[in-house]
């Protein structure tokens, strides 16, 4: 039954004569009804720990769209604030959080296994969506790739190249490397809950994978990722799992065979023909794009949609955006979207 779900069939390897559509941060500020929920909430952080107004945050979209997945309403860097980390938002600009620079920060932490107290309302939310989801939908979970999530338990914040990670991994190789182990550890138990909890699918966000080259790359991007998923298909074997090591350009190709991923979700810095005739080739892929379009619309968001559509279809393809729609996207354009890749494959 659940195998007739869409997404499900093309993370197990089919190919549909129309790709299964869904977009990241689809629940997010473009939405009017979004903004009036989380003007209910107070802020940010009270939504995604409220699992009554985060699950109806995750149903807009799917209401509004019959988007073909719902991706949980949460935060990668809830994780760090459930390790011990002081996370706040400043409005207009973003995260902030306590940094980890030193092994004594580090040891301060908690131990991965002591996660789930804090995280419990997000499994409460995962549980009240796997009852309310319609049946067609497939229900997303996620976390952020331990890489990512370091870059801004170090800085304490988003930042441009993410120097000081860089820079950490160069000074003190244990404490950075032993932060990185406790966010792979941490992470698994986080994800095995959401799957026990009912998410069908789960993704690993590599934001800033881009800023790690060569042999840094493998170290601390394709490992944890490998690790993590190696761990998680041990313990659910069924569950498919997409890998978003964003920007990684080459390193795309063999990313999915060399972590054990079902999927590799593409960002829209490589083109969909290439990455077609590079990554599809070994399996089905997610993307890819630019969510500038969200913003634009017109002829060109069509145009660029059917060639996505287009240049992936010869194999297993999941329609998204390149990375998160943005705030101030036009809701219409997402209409426009979702119905240009509906109406089927052109030409
Ligand atoms: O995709 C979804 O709809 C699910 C929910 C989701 C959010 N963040 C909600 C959110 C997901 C999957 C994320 C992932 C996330 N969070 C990533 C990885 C993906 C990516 O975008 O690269 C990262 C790096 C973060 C950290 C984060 N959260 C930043 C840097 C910011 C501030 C920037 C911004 O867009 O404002 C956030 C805030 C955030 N996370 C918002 C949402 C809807 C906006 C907060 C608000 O409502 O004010």
């Amino acid at each position: 039954m659940s195998k007739q779900k869409t997404i499900l069939r093309v993370l197990a390897g089919e190919t549909l004569p129309v790709p299964p559509i869904w977009m990241m941060r689809q629940a997010g500020r473009y939405l009017p009804e979004y903004r009036a929920t989380r003007a209910r909430a107070g802020d940010f952080l009270s939504l995604c720990y409220n699992p009554e107004l985060a699950t109806e945050v995750t149903l807009q979209p799917i209401r509004r769209y019959g988007f073909d997945a719902a991706i949980l309403f949460a935060d990668i860097l809830l994780l760090p604030q459930a390790l011990g980390a002081d996370l706040w938002f400043v409005t207009g600009e973003g995260p902030r959080l306590s940094t980890i620079t030193t092994p004594d920060e580090l040891a301060a932490l908690k131990p991965a296994g002591d996660v789930h107290e804090h995280l419990s309302p997000i499994y409460e939310t995962v549980r009240t969506l796997a009852r309310e989801l319609p049946d067609e939908t497939t229900l997303i979970g996620f976390a952020g790739a331990p890489w990512t999530v370091a870059t801004y338990m170090i800085a304490g914040r988003g930042t441009p190249d993410q120097g000081p990670a860089h820079a950490l991994m160069q000074a003190d190789k244990a404490t950075f490397e032993g932060l990185l182990d406790l966010i792979t550890k941490s992470t698994i138990e986080y994800l095995s809950a959401q799957i026990e909890a009912g998410a069908e699918v789960v993704k690993l966000f590599d934001s800033w994978a881009g800023s790690l080259k060569g042999d840094a790359f493998d170290r601390y991007a394709l490992a944890p990722a490998r690790e993590i998923i190696t761990a998680l298909k041990a313990r659910h074997p069924e569950t498919p799992i997409i890998a978003f090591p964003r920007e990684a350009g080459d390193r795309y190709i063999g990313f999915a065979q060399a972590t054990g991923a079902d999927c590799v979700a593409l960002d829209n810095s490589v083109s969909a023909k290439w990455a077609a005739e590079n990554v599809q080739i070994d399996g089905p892929v997610q993307g890819n794009l630019a969510s500038s379009h969200m913003v634009t619309g017109g002829q060109k968001l069509i145009d660029e949609t059917r060639a996505i559509v287009d240049a992936f279809s010869g194999g297993p393809h999941i329609f998204n955006l390149g990375h998160g729609i943005t705030p101030d996207a036009d809701p219409e354009n997402v209409t426009l979207m979702v119905e240009t890749v509906r109406a089927g494959r052109q030409g």
